[in-house]
């Protein structure tokens, strides 16, 4: 990919678009048919050393963190290791117990931002084993690490983070599957994720035909002065993700929230003036997440679902494609990019450049 803007109006939409070939790009030359594994070259981490790892602890900033919130529990669920993901700068300020046994995770697109890097460095002095899993080949916390894996998401000009989301996502799945086959996980186990990850590009270019419609929802809503976004497990940090991506480009205050905690808050806040969007994906939580939307109904709450089927409780529904349970997660968010595009194109706003932010924020 080049930074000519190839007929669209601005990066973030061009980036959008490029997320097909940007993920057929992170899995290239990487997939072992064979033995049902994925290789990551620059690892630095022989089977042994992977399978004393009893904790993953990881770390980035704004977007990069959801996408390592996504790849801890990609990590749990297919390698069953302890995985959590936690906010750079908290883990650097709060003196954190660096364990011998734990593998650390330093996530970033632009491998330059401080508080990540500074995490990274602490840890080292610490004598901590930290990976990276950055976007622009020799960073600084690129160089840093003791090894880690590329996202290869291409050039992300605009400031808001749409196709290297996407691609560390997937990224953290290629390491979740690495680990798993070298631990516990089987090779039925480890076809059923390689395949759905094939399956991933033609998905997403499924998705994008759908931004009539997501356009049309988005100025449907466009007059919300703020909105909730929910999910459970899976579905919590898309959920997270979404709702920064809509606050940092259309400055509509949005909040994510657990599906499961509404009705010890948030549920007060229901009413017509703020909407819902809730993330339900056809997995074993279904009929729970159902049981959310029935609770916001009966309070007269306008509600958008992204699913897999038509939600009767919803207003609308965005119906995506169904990969496997654990994979659902990298499509689910991707029409809550176009949601929150043309939201901020809708109230006129400057979506490669939103005020106050910027791509990378090398300082304190
Ligand atoms: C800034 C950007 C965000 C980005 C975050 C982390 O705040 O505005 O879009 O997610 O930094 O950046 P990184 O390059 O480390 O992923």
């Amino acid at each position: 990919e080049s930074y000519d803007m190839g007929g669209h109006d601005t990066y973030m939409h061009k980036e959008i678009a490029e997320q097909a070939e940007a993920v057929d790009r992170v899995l290239r030359g990487r997939i072992d048919d064979k033995f049902a594994t994925v290789h990551l070259g620059g690892l630095n981490l022989d089977p042994r050393e992977a399978r004393s790892v009893r904790r993953i602890k990881i770390l980035g900033c704004g977007t990069s963190y959801h996408a390592g919130q996504i790849g801890a529990q990609l990590i749990e669920e297919l390698a069953r290791i302890p995985a959590d993901a936690e906010p750079a700068s908290e883990f650097r300020y709060r003196n954190p117990v660096v364990d011998p046994d734990t593998l650390y995770v330093a996530v970033s697109q632009s491998g330059e931002t401080y508080d990540v890097l500074a995490a990274v460095q602490e840890l080292k002095r610490k004598g901590a084993r930290v990976l990276g899993v950055v976007n622009v080949v020799g960073s600084a916390i690129a160089r840093e690490a003791d090894g880690g894996t590329y996202v290869h998401a291409g050039p992300e000009v605009c400031v808001v983070s749409t196709k290297c989301f996407t691609n560390t996502v997937v990224a953290f799945a290629l390491l979740a599957l690495h680990l798993g086959r070298i631990r516990d996980l089987s090779v039925a186990d480890g076809r059923r994720i390689i395949e759905g990850l094939r399956r991933l590009p033609g998905q997403i270019d499924e998705i994008l035909k759908a931004e009539p419609e997501i356009k049309r929802l988005a100025l449907h809503f466009a007059d919300a002065k703020s909105m909730l976004f929910i999910g459970r497990v899976r579905g919590y940090p898309v959920a997270r993700e979404a709702s920064l991506k809509l606050k940092e480009v259309s400055y509509i205050h949005a909040e994510a929230y657990p599906a499961s905690e509404l009705k010890h808050g948030p549920l007060a806040l229901v009413e017509p003036a703020m909407p819902t969007v809730a993330i339900v994906p056809d997995d074993e939580l279904l009929e729970k997440n159902r049981a959310a939307l029935e609770e916001i109904k009966a309070r007269s709450g306008r509600i958008l679902a992204v699913a897999h089927q038509e939600q009767e409780k919803a207003d609308h529904t965005i119906i995506v494609p169904k990969n496997e349970d654990e994979l659902d997660p990298i499509l689910m968010g991707i029409p809550l990019q176009l949601f929150a595009y043309h939201t901020a194109l809708a109230l006129g706003r400057d979506i490669d450049k939103p005020r106050n932010l910027a791509k990378s924020v090398t300082v304190e």
